[in-house]
């Protein structure tokens, strides 16, 4: 039958059809409980934003591996267009349409909609690393003049771009030490902020190497008493170490989360990636300088991580319990002068609060100092057999480092010292092997020292 045959009765019900199963579609591949009972983002991790049927029913999503749409009429590409660039308001329940891989792309959506579902955002956003997604998420909000507020230690390339890098666009850091209570820091912070206007502030709590913690709720209040009627500085969590399992700090008055992917999230050490979430009318901003900076994940990364997110539960789960066995060990080691580790901090220590408060277990990340020095530390690195000497973490396998020496290098060493990482500290990020292995090994490598 030719087309322009079609009774108008027929049209108008493959219309109504139509519309009802796009109805539905949304409705299935966004459902998030049943009979109105939440479902965990465990489960979710398998189904939330992915309908199959819109992929010849595949089950896992596809890989989009295409840097562009086609528009099935000028006036659709307009339309996207328009809403992409906000030149205007969307409609109700209306989407954006894929258009281009640096703004969007099937993938990244994905992986997107399942990672607001453990920190419980409204949005986020996929980047090409995890520098990416902080250079990103701080360019959007500072400006020339600004003050940028961080905590110290930040991992070494986030710590290099806020003191070396953003000073040559006019943003003077200020800093304040992790692992003591807000109020012990505010009347410094505020007196070296002044006046000026501040841009955002960063800090990672637990932060990288040594674990310290900062308090996100008493940080909040102390970075929005900056608020102006012209500029909202954003409080900005690194919450690589712990989230999104064990950390959730928008729920302490973060503004926004950002993470290395590359470690906990990708999970395997195969991949570079970053991601940053937050409110909707945040992420849009971020995202508008994504979309033109150019940091955006590629498909093929979102599809790893999007295996990725599956086990993430389970992997690090499993990576803590092995890490408290550990930290035991290295506790009573003779050779070992003092261990970093969340699941050994003692009930009278002041952090004690904070743990409890924003943190539900203590991760996988131990930081330890060893005697000898840097010698010492060396000594051991060069004699364990199953945990591999590299940088990175969060991965299924053991890695150990010395930060001194090598993540956190571009730190002048008498900043190192008042940050805690001294020359005999090792950092060692737990895998998912036999925690008894792992003890051997270490056993073996302790005896070089
Ligand atoms: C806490 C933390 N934040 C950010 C980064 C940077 O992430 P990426 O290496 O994915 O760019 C790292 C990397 O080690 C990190 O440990």
């Amino acid at each position: 039958m030719r087309a322009d045959n079609i009774p108008t009765w027929l049209e108008e019900l493959r219309e109504t059809l139509e519309r009802f199963n796009k109805d539905f579609t949304v409705k299935n591949y966004k459902k998030r409980d049943i009979d109105g009972r939440e479902l965990k983002p465990e489960t979710l991790m398998m189904s939330y934003g992915y309908d199959p049927m819109l992929s010849e029913g595949a089950v896992k999503p596809p890989i989009f591996q295409t840097s562009t749409f086609a528009f099935e009429t000028a006036e659709e590409g307009k339309a996207f267009f328009e809403l992409a660039y906000g030149l205007r308001e969307k409609a109700p329940s209306e989407e954006l349409g894929l258009i281009y891989s640096r703004l969007n792309n099937p993938d990244l959506e994905v992986l997107e909609d399942r990672l607001t579902l453990w920190d419980k955002a409204e949005a986020a956003a996929v980047f090409q690393s995890g520098m990416a997604a902080i250079a990103t998420t701080l360019l959007t909000f500072v400006r020339p003049g600004d003050v940028l507020l961080m905590s110290e230690p930040l991992y070494g390339g986030s710590d290099y771009l806020i003191k070396n890098v953003l000073p040559e666009f006019g943003v003077t850091p200020v800093y304040f030490v992790a692992g003591l209570p807000i109020s012990e820091v505010e009347q410094s912070v505020r007196e070296k902020i002044g006046d000026r206007r501040l841009g955002a502030a960063i800090i990672e709590t637990p932060s990288n190497p040594t674990n310290a913690l900062v308090d996100i709720e008493a940080l909040s209040k102390l970075v929005h008493s900056f608020d102006r009627e012209d500029h909202i500085p954003p409080l900005i969590v690194d919450n690589t170490f712990l989230g999104p399992i064990f950390q959730h700090p928008l729920k302490h008055g973060a503004d926004i989360v950002v993470y290395s992917a590359t470690k906990f999230l990708g999970g395997h050490s195969d991949l570079i990636a970053g991601a940053a979430l937050g409110s909707e009318e945040t992420m849009v901003r971020v995202k508008a300088l994504r979309t033109f900076m150019g940091t955006m994940a590629g498909p093929w990364t979102g599809w790893l991580l999007l295996r990725s997110l599956e086990t993430l539960h389970m992997r690090m789960t499993t990576q803590m319990k092995n890490a408290q066995g550990v930290a035991d060990f290295l506790a009573q080691h003779p050779k070992v002068k003092r261990v970093h580790y969340l699941g050994l901090l003692r009930e009278d220590d002041p952090m004690n609060g904070v743990y409890r408060k924003q943190c539900s277990a203590p991760g996988s990340l131990i930081a330890f100092e060893v005697k000898g020095g840097e010698k010492g530390a060396f000594r051991l690195l060069n004699a364990l057999q199953i945990a591999k000497l590299a940088v990175s973490l969060g991965g299924t396998e053991t890695l150990v480092e010395h930060p001194g020496s090598m993540t956190h290098s571009d730190i002048p060493p008498e900043d190192q010292l008042r940050m805690g990482i001294t020359p005999g500290l090792v950092r060692i990020s737990i895998g998912v092997e036999h925690h008894e292995d792992l003890i051997l090994d270490l056993e073996r490598g302790l005896e070089k020292v």
